[in-house]
């Protein structure tokens, strides 16, 4: 080390080498000076050290060697977990010693990848991505351009800690940084959005013609890659790998809008100005676009500040309304979520989505069809307010409640066996802990499910059990459905698809039942002339009602079309949820209409009709 303000870079290398024996030979002093800009590191002291170059060709001494591993473990600690991991992926077995700590998967990471097309760029040679296919890592492609340290000219014995390694050190002093930057290899999952808990992909066996190696960018060498052809070597546009990090509290609280209760005053704290809008004209329950363009006007009017926070209290209709405005807004302002029914408290408010019915002229409403991700800055949840909710509402909450019980929680369906009734007469503000249990299951299996797949990257997804057929019986005309209701229609028919199946007992159906008809949850749509889309064809028996066949013949249609239109949302497939025993799920994509004739002919037994 010269001084406390320059690092030999040869001297890194070595360290490198040291730390990580099983590198390609020129994998490590790539890696750091091109994840890292390798200008300057983090000195000793938290003074910044400058990255230099020992002139006249000189060997590295150890003292000097010792100082680089320091400042690559300083290195090291501030990169981003994303860059970490990619970092270590290319270092081939066996793996690292014990010195350099392992990075926690991105959980709480969006990767988002863009590549941009192009037929313009230059410059060294970086990662290789394995473009569109998941690859066991790899080594480059033989045509790749040797590695500079191919020329190294000595060896020298390194000891760190219980690490031994033989290392060559570069000994081409007047070569760049940029020089020693050589092709490392990146596996694909690396930088696309695949959740980790994925289950891994079948090894590929494309040819290095159809990978693409990544090159670094010096002004954003973490995250921007320069895209070319290994075999041609030409550019092939661009790719931003951006880590999007995610973190808002879902705090439980009480009496929330009491001037005494801080807590929404607090959630909002992080930003500029106490005053916030006054509340917008929102038209009542109208889910649609033209209330968002309300809210926005409201927002303009108003003048909202970027950094100031929309607080949104109320329903499920609300907080969606609110948050898609809130998203658009400035291209995104932050809000928070108080959601003031049972129904938005277990669910609306938990996850990140947003969104409005939209009414197309080609295929008219359509449930939720618009909409985006966007995390609100904080939701703050208090029970009490469902104390003025009419029994209606609150069953309504307890159809997705239910839903969880059924996918993912023995001990939530038995405190809905038990109290089911009790919590709706009490709404949920009974002292003897159970709905506080129940509140605190649900959200957090909500949290379970939707925390890791925020942005459903995943298309098997339990929690969307009872949401397959539900979308189109919601947006039945003449049917007053509300979205936990028909989320529990849906969500019993596809347990009698389970039972028909062997995935449940008849048992477990019975039982499942007599549940949902203690607490009050409809489990068939109402039936009557007007209830059953599209009402049948007029016939000379037109004046008399139809008959059980004719009517579940419109209902299979009905639910036919709500399995193609969940196909069409779950991109090509039905994954359709069904349960597996009490507590437990499967994703299932081969269920035919016959099955669901079945099953509508045992929907209608099972209510004596
Ligand atoms: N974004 C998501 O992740 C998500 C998840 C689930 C449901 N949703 C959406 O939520 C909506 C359903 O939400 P909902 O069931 O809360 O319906 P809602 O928002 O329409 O509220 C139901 C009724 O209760 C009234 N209300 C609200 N709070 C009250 C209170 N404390 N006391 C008395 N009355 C009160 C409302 O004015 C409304 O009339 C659906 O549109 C659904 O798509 C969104």
């Amino acid at each position: 080390m010269h001084s406390s303000e320059t690092i030999d870079i040869n001297a890194v290398k070595m360290a490198c080498r040291a730390l990580l024996p099983s590198a390609r030979e020129d994998g490590p002093e790539a890696t750091l000076t091109s994840l890292t800009g390798a200008k300057s590191f983090p000195g000793r002291n938290g003074k910044e050290a400058t990255l230099t170059e020992k002139k006249n060709g000189k060997e590295s001494k150890s003292g000097e060697i010792l100082e680089g591993l320091s400042a690559l473990l300083r290195v090291w600690e501030d990169l981003p977990s994303l860059t970490k991991e990619a970092f270590l992926k290319m270092q081939a077995p066996p793996s690292l010693p014990p010195s350099l700590p392992p990075s926690p998967p991105p959980s709480c990471s969006h990767p988002i990848a863009t590549d941009v097309p192009s037929s313009t760029g230059s410059g060294a040679d970086g990662f290789l991505d394995h473009h569109h296919h998941h690859h066991p890592i790899s080594r480059p492609a033989p045509s790749s351009p040797s590695p500079s340290s191919s020329s190294s000219s000595s060896s020298s014995e390194i000891t760190t800690g219980s690490t031994t390694a033989s290392s060559s050190s570069s000994t081409s002093p007047s070569s760049s940084l940029r020089k020693h930057q050589r092709r490392l290899i990146e596996e694909d999952e690396d930088l696309s959005p695949t959740p980790p808990s994925l289950p891994p992909s079948p090894p590929s066996s494309a040819t290095s013609s159809s990978c693409l190696l990544l090159e670094p960018l010096p002004r954003a060498p973490h995250n921007v890659f320069l895209l070319r052809d290994p075999v041609s070597s030409q550019a092939m546009g661009w790719r931003n790998v951006f880590s999007l990090p995610i973190s808002y509290d879902v705090s439980l609280s009480s009496n929330l809008l009491s001037p005494a209760n801080p807590d929404l005053l607090l959630a909002s704290s992080s930003t500029s100005s106490p005053s916030s809008p006054p509340p917008p004209a929102l038209p009542q329950k109208n889910k649609r676009p033209e209330a968002v363009t309300e809210i926005l006007n409201q927002l303009t009017r108003f003048g909202l500040r970027r950094r100031e926070p929309i607080v949104a209290i109320g329903g499920g209709v609300i907080l969606d309304i609110v948050g898609m405005a809130a998203n658009l807004y400035r291209r995104g302002v932050p809000y928070i979520r108080v959601p003031t029914t049972l129904l938005a408290l277990v669910d609306a408010s938990v996850g990140v989505k947003n969104g409005v019915d939209f009414d197309s002229p080609s295929c008219g409403c359509q449930k939720n069809r618009v909409g985006s991700f966007y995390a609100p800055s904080a939701a703050l949840l208090d029970k009490t307010f469902i104390s003025t909710q009419d029994a209606r509402n609150v069953v309504n909450g307890l159809g997705e409640i239910m839903k969880l019980a059924l996918v993912r929680s023995q001990e939530l369906f038995l405190l809905l066996e038990a109290h089911g009734a009790r919590l709706v007469r009490e709404r949920f503000q009974g002292q003897d802990g159970v709905a506080d249990r129940v509140m605190e299951l649900s959200i957090q299996i909500m949290l379970e499910e939707l925390g890791p797949n925020l942005w459903e990257e995943r298309l098997e997804r339990c929690v969307d059990f009872g949401h397959t057929f539900s979308k189109i019986m919601e947006m039945l005309p003449d049917v007053d459905l509300m979205h936990g209701e028909a989320v529990n229609i849906d969500g019993f028919f596809s347990v009698l698809l389970a039972r028909r199946r062997g995935l449940c007992s008849l048992s477990e159906r019975d039982r499942i039942f007599k549940v949902m008809r203690a607490i009050g949850l409809p489990t068939m749509v109402p039936r009557g002339p007007s209830s059953l889309p599209p009402s049948l064809p007029p016939s000379p028996a037109a004046s008399t009602a139809p008959t059980r066949a004719e009517e579940q013949a419109e209902m299979v249609k009905m639910l036919w079309k709500g399995l193609e239109d969940a196909v069409e949302h779950r991109h090509g497939q039905q994954r359709l949820p069904l349960i597996v025993g009490l507590g437990h799920s499967v994703c299932v994509s081969d269920v035919t209409r016959e099955e669901l004739e079945g099953a509508v002919d045992e929907l209608y037994d099972v209510h004596g009709f």
